[in-house]
């Protein structure tokens, strides 16, 4: 006889392993979808994101970057202002992300804890797939979702002593201003930090691996971010070249040493000294402890392997009954509103009700003044697969510099380019650099998401006058050349 065991003999319809972003997204939609949730942390509530991430970095570029407005005096003088001195605290800034993490974190916890899930803490170990314990006890569930994130990245031969060799989870804390710092990497964390710390008065030199600085962007975007986020900042970088030993030092005593590598040949070709060094190297997936032994789970390069529903994979590619990967742990897209969709999608799955999260519709952005953002494909990529697949592509772009509202603003560096397929007008991607991108992008993420073509944007109205008509001018350019 077998038996068929019933939702009534779980403690819980769901837990959830990790209370960051992703874990809290899903949590707030299980609540709605009626389920009896449990969300297990053991370290702090919020995450990543909300203690040393997404949230503190905003606070830190937003403070650092009124410093960088106010001591433009060109730029003011052209507005019509003087200002005297800017001075600024370090200490109030450092305060102001430490004060802002933590309201956040309040307030997500509170939201959890009022809409009745249970907050348990401790670290979670699978015992099966329907069992974890965490502390000296244990629950069960018919689901469980492994939401337990990343942590900083660091290359072999890199000491970190968290004062003058530091991750971005030191470097948020803003503990002191050192003149020159070395930041290994040149994605958007490594940028971003170079925005603030340029703002506050240090000299920074990346050091980019790749041929190129800023690999991950568009070309084009990235040429653009060189000449206005590089260009004219107290920035140097050096490309083609690994930190294979980094040495710490002693503030205002002895610097602290990085030795640079050839990326093919692996000879060292230079010793750097410089005051510090941030290590923006990317981040790892964070699954020590889950004990995914027992459920068969074999991660690769640390991700949790999942399907298209972020149902957990077995060694055999075979979907576990029961188990679900969301956000950093599973490595599909490191970024904290993915996170929590992916989180979503896969109660409704849960649920019986289907769904798939479209990834190529998720905006991604990068805080500096001003802001890059963009969805899909890159020109590179989006071309490569036309060729792949024999489609040609049409790329429409304007600049932000006959823009009212950005001339309005004395602020009109930047362009937004459109990418799709000259034949179906498909939208495989948009980019955009200048004021207030990040808000910009949603309208072509939101578009995507809908399975809009290029051709449906064209007629859509934007109010004037405002920036969102940068993106009107792009749209407005999708000709009749488009089949459908
Ligand atoms: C400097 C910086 C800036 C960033 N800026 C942005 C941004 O502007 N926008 C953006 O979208 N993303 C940004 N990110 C990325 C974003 O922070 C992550 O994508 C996001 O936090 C991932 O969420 P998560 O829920 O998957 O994991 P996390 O936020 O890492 O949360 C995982 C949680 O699980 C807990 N945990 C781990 N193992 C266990 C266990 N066994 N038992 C119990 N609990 C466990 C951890 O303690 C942690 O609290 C930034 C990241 C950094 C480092
Ligand atoms: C925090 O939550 C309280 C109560 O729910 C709310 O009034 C307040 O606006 C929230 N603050 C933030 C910063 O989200
Ligand atoms: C959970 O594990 C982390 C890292 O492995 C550790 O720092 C933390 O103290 C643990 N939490 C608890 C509640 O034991
Ligand atoms: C998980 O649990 C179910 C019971 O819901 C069981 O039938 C199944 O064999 C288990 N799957 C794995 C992969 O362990």
């Amino acid at each position: 006889m077998t038996m068929k065991i019933s939702a009534h003999d779980y403690d819980y319809d769901l837990v959830i392993i990790g209370a960051g972003v992703g874990g809290h997204g899903a949590a707030l939609h299980a609540v709605e979808c009626g389920l009896k949730t449990a969300i297990i942390e053991g370290g702090v509530i919020g995450g990543t994101c909300v203690n040393r991430g997404c949230v503190p970095s905003k606070a830190l570029l937003a403070a650092s970057g009124r410093v960088r407005e106010m001591r433009d005096a060109d730029h003011l003088k052209m507005l019509g202002i003087e200002v005297g001195d800017v001075r600024f605290e370090r200490q109030g800034i450092a305060d102001h992300a430490e004060n802002l993490a933590s309201t956040i974190r309040n307030n997500l916890t509170n939201s959890m804890k009022g809409l009745g899930v249970d907050i348990l803490l401790g670290n979670a170990t699978f015992r099966d797939n329907h069992t974890v314990s965490y502390g000296n006890k244990k629950c069960t569930a018919q689901n469980i979702i492994i939401a337990t994130g990343s942590i900083p990245f660091v290359p072999p031969g890199i000491e970190i002593d968290g004062k003058t060799v530091f991750t971005s989870d030191d470097a948020l804390k803003l503990e002191w201003l050192p003149d020159w710092v070395a930041i290994i990497g040149s994605g958007y964390i490594g940028l971003e930090f170079s925005d603030v710390y340029t703002a506050l008065g240090s000299d920074v030199t990346f050091i980019e691996a790749m041929p190129k600085i800023m690999p991950g962007f568009d070309g084009e975007i990235a040429k653009q971010a060189e000449r206005i986020l590089i260009g004219p900042r107290n920035i140097d970088y050096v490309t083609n070249v690994l930190a294979t030993k980094v040495t710490p030092g002693i503030p205002g005593e002895k610097p602290v040493t990085i030795e640079l590598s050839d990326f093919k040949t692996r000879e060292v070709v230079d010793v750097m000294e410089v005051d510090a060094c941030l290590v923006a190297t990317g981040r790892a997936p964070f699954t020590d402890g889950l004990g995914l032994g027992s459920i068969n789970v074999e991660t690769q390069r640390g991700f949790v392997p999942v399907n298209e529903r972020m149902q957990a994979l077995d060694k055999d590619g075979e979907v576990i009954e029961g188990v679900w990967c969301i956000g950093d742990a599973n490595g599909k897209m490191m970024l904290a509103h993915a996170a929590s969709a992916q989180g979503i999608a896969a109660i409704e799955c849960m649920c019986g009700r289907d769904k798939v999260l479209n990834h190529n519709s998720v905006p991604a952005a990068c805080f500096t003044h001003p802001e890059v953002s963009f969805v899909g494909m890159t020109e590179e990529q989006a071309r490569a697969k036309g060729e792949e697949e024999g489609f040609e592509v049409t790329v429409k772009k304007t600049s932000f510099k006959a823009n009212s509202k950005a001339l309005a603003e004395k602020e009109s560096d930047g362009m937004a380019k459109l990418i799709y397929r000259s034949d179906t007008g498909e939208i495989l991607g948009m980019w955009i650099m200048g004021l207030h991108a990040a808000d910009l992008i949603h309208e072509a993420s939101n578009a995507v998401n809908q399975g809009m073509k290029a051709q449906d944007l064209k007629f859509a109205v934007h109010a004037h006058p405002t920036l969102a008509e940068v993106v009107d001018e792009v749209f407005k350019q999708v000709g009749s050349t488009v089949a459908h």
